[in-house]
């Protein structure tokens, strides 16, 4: 069995400190969870970051970010995709430095992993260029006795919160004609959402996360800050191609009460 932790949307400032007044600071709440992972999990096959894992791009947040995964997880391997607070190529150089890829893929015992960017310079919502949709399709042809997890940053289906559903994923289309015609693909994670989803789609499990800092509130048809404790997700990857999964709660510095 290969073992995948999830964790999303850490939204690291320029300075450490909250973001937003009202707001937990976003490098305790993620140094918060990277000790409860440590505590709680052994060592994954995968850590996944599903981006927007600074709020503003700058190389201070990103050297923050590698710091704290040194501190708690430095021996764990790690994979990181942008979100649409993130500069992909200001990401990309400083994981590249500590050897993690982002929206790399790699194959682990029967499964492949596939890291899918829809992070548009300068927009909110996601979409996939053409040549991203070319390589996972590639991707997928090249390994077809494997069972494969995909990771992207936006939400591949709208989720029932209108405001959100705005800034999701605009081909998300294109993506699911593409995995229909790939039988073995078992799952599509992503972050955006802040928030714990789950859906199914034919033989693909959908799987939201949690944010490391602040949660939405789940059916909200406009903004809200959901005052519950931050999270990660784990996944089990099973030989014979089935899942499981669960979110874990990490206690730590609610959002303040007007804020919800
Ligand atoms: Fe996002």
């Amino acid at each position: 069995m290969q073992r995948i932790i999830q964790i999303s949307d850490t939204h690291l400032g320029t300075e450490p400190g909250p973001i937003r007044p009202g707001y937990p600071d976003s490098d305790d709440q993620l140094a918060r969870v990277l000790a409860a992972l440590r505590r709680e999990q052994a060592r994954p096959d995968l850590l996944w970051l599903t981006g927007d894992l600074a709020e503003t791009p700058d190389p201070k947040a990103y050297d923050r970010l590698l710091h704290l995964l040194q501190t708690y997880v430095g021996d764990w391997p790690v994979g990181g995709l942008a979100g649409n607070h993130d500069d992909r190529a200001l990401l990309r150089a400083a994981l590249a430095g500590a050897g993690h890829p982002v929206d790399g893929h790699r194959v682990l015992g029967e499964w492949l992993l596939i890291g899918v960017n829809s992070a548009q310079p300068g927009q909110a919502a996601g979409h996939i260029d053409p040549a991203e949709l070319e390589r996972l399709d590639q991707l997928l042809s090249t390994h077809p006795a494997h069972w494969a997890v995909i990771a992207i940053h936006h939400p591949v289906v709208p989720i029932g919160s209108a405001w959100m559903d705005r800034i999701g994923l605009q081909n998300g289309a294109d993506l699911l004609g593409l995995l229909d015609r790939h039988p073995r693909v078992r799952a599509c994670l992503f972050g955006h959402i802040h928030q714990d989803f789950q859906a199914r789609r034919g033989a693909i499990e959908l799987l939201g996360c949690p944010s490391t800092c602040v949660q939405f509130t789940p059916g909200s048809q406009d903004f809200a800050v959901e005052r519950i404790h931050a999270g990660y997700r784990v996944i089990e990857l099973h030989p014979d191609g089935t899942i499981t999964t669960r979110v874990q709660r990490v206690p730590g510095e609610l959002p303040a009460e007007n804020e919800a």
